[in-house]
């Protein structure tokens, strides 16, 4: 029998729709690109996460002159997070970033390593994580949960006996 998947988002022309707090959160992860380490790409990516509690957590992508050793932004947020504010829920992430000295309007979409990683955290703590998504200006999409990203993803469920 033919099955189908779908999930909505929200999709907004520009930040002006969001909350006041949802807007910040997003002003952080923009102005957070600027602590990058991107010399290799010079794609530089932030991500600002507020945690359950209201604190605020950021990351940055960290590249290596051994290309495979660096690591996105989201997961330099994930471990921050999980090292600071250990029993603290992330709530919502804004992600942004833009090429060296240029502006981007198009959202950044999580790599599949990160989204697996992002999706580890909702299991962990039972809890949807939220996603803001924009570049530095424009168009701004809003997803409810990390999980939509990655559907029939590996859990581990099987792996312990
Ligand atoms: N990157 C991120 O930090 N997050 C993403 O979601 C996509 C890609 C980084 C990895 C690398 O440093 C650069 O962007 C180019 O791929």
């Amino acid at each position: 029998m033919t099955q189908q998947l779908s999930f909505s988002y929200e999709e907004w022309p520009d930040d002006a729709a969001l909350s006041e707090q949802d807007r910040t959160l997003l002003e952080e992860a923009r102005r957070v690109t600027e602590l990058a380490y991107a010399p290799y790409s010079n794609f530089w990516v932030g991500a600002a996460a507020r945690l359950v509690s209201g604190s605020l957590v950021v990351g940055t992508n960290q590249e290596n002159a051994s290309y495979p050793v660096g690591i996105c932004a989201e997961r330099v947020l994930l471990g921050h997070a999980a090292v600071r504010f250990p029993n603290d829920p992330i709530e919502t992430i804004a992600i942004s970033y833009h090429p060296k000295d240029r502006s981007s309007q198009i959202p950044l979409y999580p790599c599949g390593m990160c989204r697996q990683a992002l999706l580890e955290q909702e299991i962990r703590f039972q809890r949807p994580m939220r996603l803001i998504l924009s570049g530095m200006e424009g168009k701004v999409h809003v997803i409810e949960s990390a999980q939509s990203l990655l559907p029939f993803a590996f859990t581990g469920q099987g792996l312990r006996s």
